[in-house]
């Protein structure tokens, strides 16, 4: 199907799955033709309390809703007569990868859906994009890097007792697994208020309530699928605990031990650890860009953490410009928060990324298909930027980058 799309960026982009209109992979394309219609069905199959955990975002939601519409306000300017084929392949940091679009890293994803981190690294290999597995991942990163090889990059959150020590110790892992880029979250730098996590309960470790487990038991593929995985595990921390790790240790270790942010100076000596490429993942100031650019690093991953930590921060698409303007060819720019399509990949793209990612769509693809959901929201979404990138005349990402668009909401620096 992406094939054909490749070969005409023609009004028949639209039919998809012209040609195999009655294979199964075409009547899901109906049945589920965005992520809105994704979102609606895994509404329908996580339990409620999870489902809530996926979606919400700090305070009164308002950064969450402020990235959407700060998307959907990114108009862009079509040229015709351009070249007929659209590649939205790219480089990221040595890796050929087959689209733009990677996935952001969810901490104890398998609250979500069970087996999410395992489902996510294999079907980043299947798509060839990239996925950031998170150090809250329930599966290790050796487990993420066998399952996803190249495309295996690592989100790193600080431990910083004893000078440190497990955050090196999980940096030399991820070396040993294979994986070439780690990204560190520099926005949690406190436990944000997330109002419907309280408003469930959903404290870790997991005590059910009445509710909870009611609302388990209104879930069947949920429930079927996490007694194949079993509960959701902080694997990458079972380590560094007493044994047994069980979950109750490992839990109470993540409680008193992680720090969502880092200081510059522990970024430079990450820098000096790591002969990978290094990104910052959390930022929306020029400045802080700068800063990171200064201490070494290869990336800038623009981002306000899907609107899950400060309510009052702007859109990080409204940020972009003015970091890209700043950190120009210095570093590689990566975009996050309120993905839900191709075309908003492409406004991304054209407003100075080089490559995007998503953390809700791909696990709202989970809830709604399981095992085969997140390549399926691979799919749609590289589809839709193909053609977005057909619709736009812009044979390829850095076509986008010339495009003539209007961004009315992008932040002023000066
Ligand atoms: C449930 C959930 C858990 C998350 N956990 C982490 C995490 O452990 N580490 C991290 O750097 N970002 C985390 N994020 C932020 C994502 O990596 C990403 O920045 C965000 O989801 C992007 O916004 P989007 O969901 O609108 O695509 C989390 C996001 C969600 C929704």
């Amino acid at each position: 199907m992406s094939g054909d799309l490749r070969r005409t960026a023609s009004p028949h982009v639209q039919a998809w799955g012209a040609g195999s209109a009655t294979s199964p992979e075409a009547r899901l394309r109906r049945r589920l033709p965005t992520l809105d219609d994704v979102e609606r069905r895994a509404r329908s199959r996580i339990p409620r309390f999870a489902f809530d955990f996926l979606e919400g975002g700090t305070g009164g939601d308002l950064n969450m809703i402020r990235n959407r519409q700060a998307l959907d306000t990114v108009e862009l300017i079509p040229r015709y007569g351009t070249p007929e084929s659209v590649s939205t392949e790219v480089e990221l940091f040595g890796v050929r990868c087959a689209a733009p679009i990677g996935i952001s890293p969810v901490g104890v994803d398998g609250i979500i859906w069970p087996g999410a981190t395992k489902i996510l690294a294999a079907a980043a290999a299947q798509a060839r994009i990239p996925y950031i597995a998170g150090t809250l991942a329930t599966a290790a990163i050796e487990h993420v890097a066998e399952l996803a090889g190249p495309y295996a990059w690592f989100q790193l959150y600080g431990l910083p007792a004893n000078d440190h020590a497990v955050t090196f110790d999980l940096i030399r892992r991820a070396g040993a697994a294979g994986v070439r880029v780690l990204a560190a979250t520099l926005d949690a730098p406190v436990r944000s208020k997330r109002p419907r996590d309280l408003r469930n309960g959903l404290v870790i470790p997991f005590r059910p309530t009445a509710k909870t487990l009611f609302e388990m038991a209104s879930s069947p593929a949920w429930l079927l699928a996490l007694g194949k995985e079993g509960a959701p595990a902080f694997r990458n921390m079972e380590r560094y605990v007493k044994r047994p790790a069980t979950l109750a240790r490992t839990a109470g270790f993540v409680q008193s031990q992680i720090k969502g942010t880092f200081s510059w100076d522990t970024v430079k000596r990450m820098r000096n650890a790591w002969s990978g490429a290094l990104i910052v993942k959390g930022v929306l100031h020029p400045a802080d860009a700068e800063e990171a650019i200064a201490v070494g690093v290869d990336g800038v991953l623009v981002s306000n953490h899907g609107g899950r930590q400060l309510d009052a921060a702007p859109a990080a698409i409204d940020v972009l410009p003015a970091i890209a303007a700043s950190v120009g060819t210095r570093a590689t720019l990566l975009f996050d928060s309120g993905i839900r399509s191709g075309l908003d990949a492409a406004r991304a793209i054209a407003l100075g990324a080089r490559g995007t990612f998503a953390g809700r769509a791909f696990l709202l693809g989970l809830g709604a298909l399981g095992d085969r959901g997140a390549a399926y929201v691979a799919g749609l979404l590289k589809e839709e930027l193909e053609t977005a990138m057909g619709q736009l005349g812009a044979p390829s990402l850095d076509a986008l980058t010339t495009l003539t668009r209007r961004h009315g909401s992008a932040f002023d620096f000066t």
